[in-house]
């Protein structure tokens, strides 16, 4: 499949951290737009800034950069920003990832986020027909107790929040520190996903899944090292959120040419690809579709299947899981 083909495919995104959407130049108009100085010149240097050798590297850059979003207004052009860019990869529905705690511990209040977020998500699925729903990530090196006053904080937003979702530095921060914020959000009726291995250890992707009891991990590359682990993934049908160039940006992988991908599809995981932060890591859903491929070599119908546990990986109802991949297999035959 040639990058159009795999572009006219409809599929979902189920993991994108609406603040690693944020554009350089979106950065500097919201900046401008609220007084705040950035400690960039121009828009080439903090692309030129975008070098990293580990997690922590991006996400030191990647908080700072969320410090121009103060508005709803702020909030909504970003996440449109987001749709549209979306739309074009032939994205039909997004899963997003939003942390609440990079705004409330600046004092903006959690409904000035979630009001903005809401508002590009209703004009999203007015222009483009793409729906979404919104995952509330916990930020793992802040302590559990200010996870559950978050929760707590997104009690009236309830209705456009499908899960919690864990994130931020992972090595040191096990899914067991937050055993309790997960079992209060269970009781909130979330769902529940949490990043696990991308650096951290195949124990970690255990704890998600005995101590979290997730529904989905996001990444997992590490748990490829553990064939116990990838027999439990396998039986389950454990969904895994794969984003092949951050993995390369972040270093979780040497090469393209080594990434897991192929490897997991034909250990018989449910891999997905997704973009992660593509302001940051150099493309949106289509150009890691394009970059895993070329690199591993997938054939079409792997991507075919990629896209498909994009839908059946997802929250979306059994009916419109249903009803999308009918629309996935009519553009497979075209
Ligand atoms: N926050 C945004 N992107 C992330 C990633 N790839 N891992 C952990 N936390 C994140
Ligand atoms: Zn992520």
């Amino acid at each position: 499949m040639d990058t159009d083909d795999i572009r006219r495919l409809p599929k979902a995104e189920l993991h994108l951290h609406i603040e690693g959407s944020l554009e350089p130049e979106l950065m500097f108009a919201l900046a401008k737009r609220n007084g705040i100085a950035l400690p960039f010149p121009t828009v080439e240097a903090v692309r030129a800034a975008y070098e990293f050798s580990k997690l922590q590297d991006f996400l030191d850059i990647y908080y700072q950069g969320a410090g121009v979003l103060v508005s709803e207004e702020d909030f909504h052009d970003l996440a449109m920003a987001y749709f549209r860019r979306a739309h074009a990869d032939g994205v039909v529905h997004a899963e997003i990832f939003f942390d609440p705690q990079t705004h409330t511990e600046r004092g903006v209040p959690m409904g000035t986020v979630v009001g903005g977020l809401a508002s590009a998500q209703r004009a999203a699925e007015a222009e483009f027909g793409l729906s979404s729903k919104l995952i509330l990530c916990l930020l793992r090196h802040l302590d559990e107790d200010a996870g559950i006053q978050t929760l707590k904080q997104a009690e009236p937003f309830l209705d456009r929040i499908v899960a919690v979702g864990l994130d931020s530095s992972e090595l040191g921060h096990p899914p067991s520190k937050f055993a309790q914020a997960y079992q209060r959000a269970g009781e909130m009726g979330l769902k529940k996903v949490a990043h696990a291995g991308e650096e951290g250890p195949p124990e970690y992707v255990w704890e998600a899944l005995d101590i979290l009891k997730v529904d989905r991990i996001d990444h997992g590359n590490r748990a490829l090292e553990d064939p116990k682990l990838v027999e439990r993934l396998r039986a389950e049908g454990m969904t895994l959120t794969v984003c092949p160039l951050s993995n390369l940006k972040l270093c979780v992988v040497d090469a393209m040419t080594a990434h897991p991908l192929k490897r997991m599809l034909d250990l018989g995981l449910k891999a997905t690809v997704n973009s992660d932060d593509p302001a940051y890591f150099g493309g949106y859903v289509g150009s890691n579709f394009d970059a895993v491929s070329e690199g591993v070599g997938l054939t079409d119908a792997q991507i075919a299947t990629l896209v498909r546990n994009s839908f059946t990986g997802s929250f979306l109802s059994e009916a419109e899981v249903a009803a999308r991949i009918s629309s996935l297999d009519q553009a497979l035959r075209a």
